[in-house]
């Protein structure tokens, strides 16, 4: 499903050359010194994982995603690179470093940088004019939150997908698989070992 560049010269990845992945990484480890359970790893997530990720997408007919704890944009440049020419792609971030970093970094009129919580992803659609998300992709750390706002997450979550579209879920932790599967009616999994640590990603459809 993969079709890297429809849009390539509008997206302004920062994260392509040494100079600035280098950056990035001083951020993320600056961040996770801060606040190392908001984070949930100290360094961002491998292009293995990356890849194992985002094949799930249907990026023909993706127009709106969203991206629940994008970082220093390791998944956002590659995402912008595949989207399509009209689709839109807002990021929701609570660490205002990395919030100051992506808007530094990328320059593509397709995306929406939000500082704020996935809690409140309703309210962020609808403010940027979207009813509804075709994928949402969350790398937030489930594991280390309460089971209250997991959960809330969860469930909001599902609410603003369209009924073909999906939530891909990478965590490290093994204890998500339940919650997803007590709130999306199916739940397919895949173990990607390069990355640290490993992670599984998980394609949870409404
Ligand atoms: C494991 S890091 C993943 C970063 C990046 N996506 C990657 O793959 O390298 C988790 C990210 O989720 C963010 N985060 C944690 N809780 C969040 C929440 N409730 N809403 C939005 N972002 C959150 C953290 O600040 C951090 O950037």
């Amino acid at each position: 499903m993969s079709n890297d560049n429809q849009n390539g010269s509008r997206a302004g990845n920062g994260a392509g050359n040494d100079s600035s992945k280098n950056r990035g990484l001083l951020v993320f480890g600056r961040a996770f010194l801060k606040t190392p359970a908001m984070l949930g790893s100290i360094i961002p997530s491998s292009r293995f994982l990356v890849e194992r990720t985002l094949r799930n997408v249907d990026w023909s007919r993706a127009r709106v995603l969203v991206e629940y704890g994008p970082g220093v944009g390791t998944f956002t440049g590659k995402i912008l690179k595949r989207m399509h020419p009209e689709a839109k792609l807002i990021v929701v971030e609570t660490q205002s470093d990395f919030i100051q970093h992506l808007e530094n970094h990328f320059q593509d009129p397709r995306l929406h940088v939000v500082h704020g919580s996935a809690e409140d992803v309703s309210r962020t659609l609808q403010e940027l004019g979207a009813a509804s998300a075709d994928y949402v992709l969350s790398g937030i750390p489930f594991s280390l939150m309460s089971d209250e706002m997991r959960d809330s997450i969860l469930r909001t979550t599902r609410e603003v997908l369209e009924p073909e579209g999906a939530m891909l879920v990478y965590q490290f932790s093994p204890t998500i698989r339940k919650p997803l599967e007590e709130v999306f009616s199916r739940v397919d999994r895949e173990f990607e070992p390069l990355n640290v640590p490993p992670a599984t990603v998980y394609r949870c459809v409404p």
